[in-house]
């Protein structure tokens, strides 16, 4: 059963619809008469994404990008790979990656690369989550649902061995979890 692999949950659901909530009140003031699109990260992104751009009152357009990160783990490694593109032409477009979680900001750091060389007028990141002590590439994040320590958490879209994103709150697993999967 999944419900006995939670160990505690750290952010409730109505938590996260809540401050949701205020980041698209946010977004939608800030970027009135702007042409916005916003970027979801697969495969994390998807629930914060969907929740999101129901918050944001404009009319905003939405596409997706898939990455991974080269040689995970290593210092060197500040590379992504794209494996699924966006279709969209963002040129003079205003950006905005949406993400569940930043960790070492590797992955974030590359993507606002990539969209400031392709010509977009802005780039800035929404993210649900920010495990900020982990930081290893320096990156502006402009809207920050929640702080996180570093302690691993599933659900809202993110993973443990690709199981747990369709939890709909965040929360921490029993260890044991681990050894079975
Ligand atoms: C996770 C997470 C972010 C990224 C953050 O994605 O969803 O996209 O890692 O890590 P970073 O700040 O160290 O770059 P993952 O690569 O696990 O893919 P997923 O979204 O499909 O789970
Ligand atoms: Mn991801
Ligand atoms: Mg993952």
């Amino acid at each position: 059963m999944l419900k006995s692999d939670i160990k505690e949950i750290l952010i409730t659901e109505e938590q996260l619809k809540r401050r949701t909530e205020e980041i698209g009140a946010q977004i939608t003031k800030d970027y009135e008469d702007k042409d916005v699109i916003l970027v979801g990260v697969l495969k994390g992104a998807m629930p914060f994404l969907c929740d999101l751009m129901r918050q944001i009152h404009l009319p905003v357009s939405i596409d997706t990008i898939c990455v991974s990160s080269y040689g995970a783990g290593t210092v060197s490694s500040g590379e992504v790979q794209i494996k699924k593109d966006i279709d969209s032409d963002i040129k003079g477009k205003h950006v905005i990656i949406v993400e569940d979680i930043i960790d070492t900001g590797i992955t974030m750091a590359a993507l606002k690369n990539i969209f400031c060389e392709r010509g977009a007028e802005s780039v800035e990141i929404a993210v649900c989550l920010d495990k900020k002590e982990r930081r290893q590439k320096e990156v502006f994040t402009k809207y920050v649902g929640f702080e996180i320590p570093d302690e691993f958490i599933v659900g809202y879209g993110c993973d443990y061995a690709e199981k747990y994103r369709n939890l709909p709150y965040i929360c921490t697993l029993y260890p044991s979890v681990f050894e079975h999967i």
